[in-house]
């Protein structure tokens, strides 16, 4: 596993962001695994502005890694009520971008069967010849995508139950701005599996701010468990790249014995 400190939000996303151009330029029909919250963000708008100096997404293919179970992009609400993932992804990103339509994959929130969605796409992934590159950041109960404590380390895209701190730091982040009750919040998603992710052939994970700290040193030094998903990093079998700012990898005993940040 690498791991990248850079000094702030602003270095770590455009360190990202050259890390995934890097990885079009080179394979222009790679596959991504793109992430929704607040820490890819930086990264998004670094791509956009890459995308406006001529990086070509016209034949990447997208996979996102969850969606609130009950919701579906609507266009016809201002983007704060539209608190899907799938909004998300077209506010930050895909609108400003010329990824095509046709290779957008997000789990359908609407699906009226669920479990049929989900194996179809597993499917579909397999069928474009899985995941290059997946995008991650780390939930404050250390979930990668929606794998919730307890989830297992070998699980595949299905419905998942949200966990309070979740629900939380959700609700905070993005619901409660918009003037939504908790009981509005969706309490269930469609998410990859803890096993779908690392079958990708390379992952980025991304973290930041002091609040982050303590889980991301449990991720990636404390003991594999499906209490903290995104430990399975360490299980990772292909390429395992991790890009923090100083303050989310302040309790890292390894980033404590050193000084280098670029
Ligand atoms: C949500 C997403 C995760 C994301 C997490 C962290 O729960 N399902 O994929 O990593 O939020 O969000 P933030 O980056 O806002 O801290």
């Amino acid at each position: 596993m690498d791991i990248i400190v850079k000094k702030d939000y602003e270095q770590m996303s455009k360190c990202a962001a050259e890390y995934i151009a890097t990885l079009i330029n080179k394979k222009p029909n790679c596959v991504i695994g793109f992430a929704t919250g607040r820490t890819p963000i930086g990264t998004y708008r670094e791509l956009i502005r890459m995308h406006n100096e001529g990086l070509d997404f016209s034949n990447v293919i997208a996979f996102n890694l969850d969606e609130y179970y009950g919701l579906g992009m609507d266009l016809s609400k201002p983007y704060a009520l539209d608190q899907s993932y799938q909004r998300f992804m077209y506010e930050e990103l895909f609108k400003y971008i010329n990824i095509k339509d046709e290779n957008i994959h997000i789990p359908d929130g609407l699906t009226s069967n669920p479990d049929e969605f989900c194996m179809a796409y597993e499917e579909t992934i397999k069928e474009v010849g899985g995941i290059d590159l997946q995008i991650l950041g780390i939930g404050g109960d250390g979930h990668w995508a929606f794998n919730e404590p307890g989830a297992s380390l070998d699980s595949r895209t299905r419905v998942e139950k949200l966990s309070k701190e979740t629900l939380d730091d959700n609700y905070e982040a993005f619901y409660k701005k918009a003037g939504f009750s908790r009981d509005e919040m969706p309490h269930y998603a469609i998410t990859m599996g803890i096993g779908t992710i690392l079958d990708s052939r390379s992952v980025l994970m991304l973290a930041n701010g002091s609040k982050k700290a303590k889980i991301v040193a449990d991720a990636l030094e404390g003991p594999v468990t499906n209490q903290v998903t995104a430990s399975a990093i360490q299980l990772h079998k292909g390429k395992a790249t991790v890009i923090l700012d100083e303050d989310a990898a302040s309790m890292l005993g390894r980033y404590k014995q050193s000084t280098s940040v670029s």
